[in-house]
């Protein structure tokens, strides 16, 4: 535990400031707040680790402010892979690459690949490109807890553990980066996210999920992740499991308004009408409330598994794993 006096602000002289003296500061980035440090130092890279009580073998994403970067960090970048940058970049693609030897191991956790995305947030692209250095960042979370999506939720994980969060509002996507690696002409899915499967294969044929191949073991896809503190069940059918918990402290994370609601101690609806790009937005939010309710149990219903839909199902039912 560390014994810093935690900030918030939107000072970005004073984030880049701390970065450049080797501090780790929370950065906004479309999806989640990040917890960043210097990439290309491994003694602030292992503070990283620290602070989030992170296992050292799960290695963390770098971020770049532009794809003329990415030479500087990687060996070659496929054909395939400039074609996905181009397209969804600056944006929540993170896409795995040989290393150059200037990233430490720490940050890759051994691995030659290193993790990349361009983030499309207007604060934190400014304040990478004040910086002679990329950002480790994974997010700014405790180890297997829910993903910041809102400068609140990183104080009440790391107040205490570092210096300054840059505050850039509540994040868009509020749902983690899709990140991809290359195997030869196919694009291997290691992380669902806020780039779904069927806008990559808008753009390639070939699309697998990497899990389903097991080819390389990604540590974000552990079976136990994004968790509240408090018991998650996911259910096709709320109404029955609602019954099942009567008498219990229940809270209940909707999709959509139901057309009928039972009465539960607490609720969110993650959109009212069903849309998911707005239930993504809502996802992490919407569980940290619940879980501050302290009930018995969150019952989460599921959602469609289109889209992004299947991109919260994946992070619900890391949330419900033991
Ligand atoms: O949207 C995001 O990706 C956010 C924001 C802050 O950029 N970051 C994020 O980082 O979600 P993190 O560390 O919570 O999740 C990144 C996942 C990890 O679970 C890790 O296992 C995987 O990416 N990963 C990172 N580097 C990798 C590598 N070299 N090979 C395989 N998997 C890697
Ligand atoms: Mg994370």
């Amino acid at each position: 535990m560390n014994n810093y006096t935690t900030e918030t602000g939107t000072d970005i002289n004073k984030a880049a400031e701390l970065l450049i003296n080797g501090e780790l500061v929370a950065i906004p980035t479309e999806t989640v707040y990040g917890l960043a440090g210097n990439a290309l130092s491994g003694i602030v890279v292992k503070k990283i680790f620290e602070a989030k009580q992170r296992p050292f073998n799960n290695p963390l994403i770098v971020h770049i402010s532009g794809i003329e970067k990415l030479s500087s960090i990687v060996k070659n970048v496929p054909d395939i892979a400039l074609t996905l940058l181009q397209t969804f970049s600056p944006g929540p693609l993170t896409i795995i690459l040989p290393k150059k030897d200037v990233i430490p191991d720490f940050v890759t956790a051994n691995s030659s690949h290193v993790a990349v995305r361009i983030p499309n947030h207007g604060l934190c692209l400014d304040l990478l490109k004040r910086l002679p250095f990329p950002l480790a960042a994974p997010s700014a979370n405790k180890f297997t807890g829910i993903s910041p999506t809102d400068p609140s939720h990183v104080f009440s994980q790391l107040s205490g553990e570092i210096p300054y969060i840059l505050d850039g509002g509540p994040c868009n996507n509020g749902i983690e980066s899709t990140i991809v690696g290359f195997e030869d002409d196919t694009i291997l899915v290691y992380r669902l996210g806020a780039i779904t499967m069927e806008k990559i294969l808008q753009i390639h044929p070939h699309v697998k999920l990497a899990n389903d191949h097991k080819v390389i073991h990604s540590p974000g896809m552990m079976k136990h992740h994004y968790a509240p503190k408090t018991p998650l069940i996911l259910t096709e059918n709320i109404e029955s499991t609602i019954r099942l918990y009567d008498n219990k402290k229940i809270a209940v994370l909707y999709f959509k308004t139901p057309a009928l609601k039972l009465s539960t101690a607490y609720e969110k609806v993650l959109s009212a009408n069903g849309n998911l790009t707005e239930a993504a937005a809502n996802l992490y939010k919407a569980l940290y409330e619940l879980d501050k309710e302290k009930p018995d149990i969150i019952i989460a219903e599921k959602l469609p598994n289109i889209g992004l839909g299947q991109s919260i199902n994946d992070r619900l039912t890391r949330a419900a794993a033991k």
